[in-house]
């Protein structure tokens, strides 16, 4: 249990928040008061996240749906405005990783990485911010990556898509600075989360010590995990960043600050 309570009162949708980082910040953001709007296509696993945020005695509802579609996007917003009476903060967090060289790059599966993780971002904030300026103001969070600043191999699509996410977060942060709404994007290293148990499982070898080995690249010598990526994005979220808008904020435990020498 923590000791702040920085979002009493405050209302979050959360996209991506049935698992990893999603999930860990919407569950932080409960645990500080705010209620949650959790938006994924996986039903199940956000209905797991509402189940555990009502045990702890927070508030939180789950949307059933794809950020790729204006209409569930729309749905996940009107329901924050129905259940808690508005929206305060949106956190886009939902993406998906497919990796590939691109000559056997499948058209469809570029349009499914850049939609889900740019277009998504774009269609929730298309619908959330009328409703967050209604509100007075507010703060949104987009999930970037490291991988906006420096690439690896056969990640052209993912790449694209946060290194775009970075450019939409600072033209939105000029745009909506007149109605106090507040925009940055987080670039965190490898997080400890289902993705990366994914990308794990492709690589040739036992998944665990594959993280272990990602883990020993970054100069503190572990991966990240997901509640140290929700404690910067709740900071951004809070009144604590009100002098921190349209910024890229690494949160890579050093992992772009090295040269390979
Ligand atoms: N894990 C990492 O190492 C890492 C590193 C840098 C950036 N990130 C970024 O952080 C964010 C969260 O990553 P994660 O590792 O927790 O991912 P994850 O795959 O573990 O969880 C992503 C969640 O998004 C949901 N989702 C996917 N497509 C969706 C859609 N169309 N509509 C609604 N929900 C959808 C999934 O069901 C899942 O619950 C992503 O934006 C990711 O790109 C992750």
């Amino acid at each position: 249990m923590n000791s702040y309570n920085r979002f009493g009162g405050k209302v979050a949708v959360v996209t991506g928040g049935a698992m990893g980082i999603g999930a860990a910040v919407a569950k932080a953001l409960a645990a500080e008061g705010a209620a949650v709007v959790v938006l994924d296509l996986d039903g199940a696993a956000a209905e797991e996240v509402v189940k555990e945020i009502e045990a702890s005695g927070g508030s939180a509802v789950a949307v059933v749906g794809s950020v790729i579609l204006a209409r569930d996007a729309e749905r996940a917003v009107a329901t924050a405005v129905e259940t808690y009476g508005g929206l305060d903060m949106l956190v886009n967090d939902a993406a998906v990783v497919i990796y590939g060289e691109v000559p056997d790059f499948a058209e469809e599966d570029w349009d499914t990485v850049l939609d889900t993780n740019l277009k998504g971002d774009f269609l929730m904030s298309k619908y959330a911010i009328p409703a967050i300026r209604h509100r007075g103001g507010g703060a949104i969070v987009n999930l970037a990556s490291v991988q906006a600043l420096i690439s690896q191999r056969e990640v052209a699509a993912y790449a694209s898509s946060k290194g775009a996410i970075v450019t939409l977060t600072k033209t939105l942060a000029l745009d909506h600075a007149k109605d106090k709404i507040r925009v940055n994007a987080v670039l965190p290293g490898s997080v400890r989360t289902p993705m990366l148990r994914h990308a794990a499982e492709l690589a040739p070898g036992d998944p665990e010590e594959t993280i272990e080995q990602w883990g020993r690249i970054h100069p503190r010598g572990t991966v990240i995990e997901p509640s140290e990526i929700a404690a910067v994005v709740l900071f951004l979220l809070s009144d604590d960043a009100s002098a921190v808008t349209g910024a890229a904020y690494v949160a890579d435990a050093g992992l772009s600050a090295q040269a390979a020498f």
